[in-house]
């Protein structure tokens, strides 16, 4: 039987800042199969790692740029984003309690303090430095560049650097993974998709799989996609209750905040 993947969401967003490299190299000590990150575009056009279109809730934008307020990361440039700290929010507050719980030494929580920017070619580099895989969501993109073909240059870039076969590309908007399949044909695709239908809406394009939100996933439906020779990759389990159901349904995959959490639970 195949290994059910065990993909980082963000990162092991439970154990460092998200859509960092912290959170990445967490991921992969924790024996992650992949991980998961949001592609954002700077003001000027560079490909950056980030997943609310605020920059307030994971950086100190609201300090250093008070008086840019909702702090929208479109109306920032590569250079303004470059000089915000992306780990002190996570030191100061814990969101996932791991600190807390003894999880995360009290060293490694202050040395996430200044955690820099993540460009998505830094991203790229460290994934194919360890040979490993990534899967990269394109979201729809805040005004004023909601026309930015981030698509294309998502593919430009992993075509530059050799990477199509360890990257997957997934998002809500399929108009993106069209663009994807126009441009490269082996780049595996897929479909994001909220709470499951029986039969959820998929595009007319050779996916890899559907990423399914968790929450009303039945078996039937996971074996009505499996079926179809479709990877079923569903977002975002974190209680192990629910991630042993999914597994036992016969997903190929498991999005987490806990790829630790995950790892014990595949044994290995
Ligand atoms: O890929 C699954 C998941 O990442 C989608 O939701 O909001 O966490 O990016 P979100
Ligand atoms: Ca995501």
């Amino acid at each position: 039987m195949t290994r059910v993947l065990n993909i980082a969401h963000r990162g092991a967003r439970s154990l460092a800042p998200e859509n960092t490299l912290a959170a990445a190299r967490m991921a992969r000590h924790a024996g992650a199969d992949m991980w998961e990150l949001d592609v954002a575009v700077s003001a000027d056009g560079a490909l950056f790692v980030m997943h609310d279109d605020s920059l307030q809730r994971t950086t100190n934008a609201a300090q250093r740029f008070p008086d840019r307020a909702p702090w929208t990361f479109s109306g920032f440039t590569l250079a303004e984003l470059e000089q915000l700290d992306y780990g002190s929010w996570f030191s100061e507050s814990d969101p996932f309690g791991e600190a807390a719980a003894g999880n995360i030494t009290p060293a490694a929580m202050a040395a996430f303090r200044g955690e820099p920017l993540l460009t998505l070619r830094a991203a790229l580099h460290f994934t194919r430095r360890h040979a490993w895989q990534v899967n990269v969501e394109i979201k729809r993109l805040p005004a004023p560049l909601e026309n930015f073909p981030v698509a294309a240059a998502v593919v430009a870039m992993v075509d530059e650097l050799g990477m199509a076969e360890q990257v997957v590309v997934s998002s809500f908007v399929f108009e993106n993974l069209r663009a994807v399949h126009a441009l490269n044909r082996t780049i595996r695709l897929a479909a994001l998709t909220g709470l499951v239908e029986t039969e959820p809406q998929l595009p007319d394009l050779p996916l890899f799989g559907v990423n399914p939100h968790y929450v009303g996933l039945t078996d039937g439906a996971v074996r009505g996609l499996r079926a179809r020779e479709l990877a079923v990759l569903p977002w975002t389990v974190n209680a192990e209750d629910e991630m042993q159901r999914l597994i036992d349904a016969g997903v190929s995959g498991v999005i987490t905040d806990f790829p630790q959490r995950l790892q014990r639970l595949l044994g290995s």
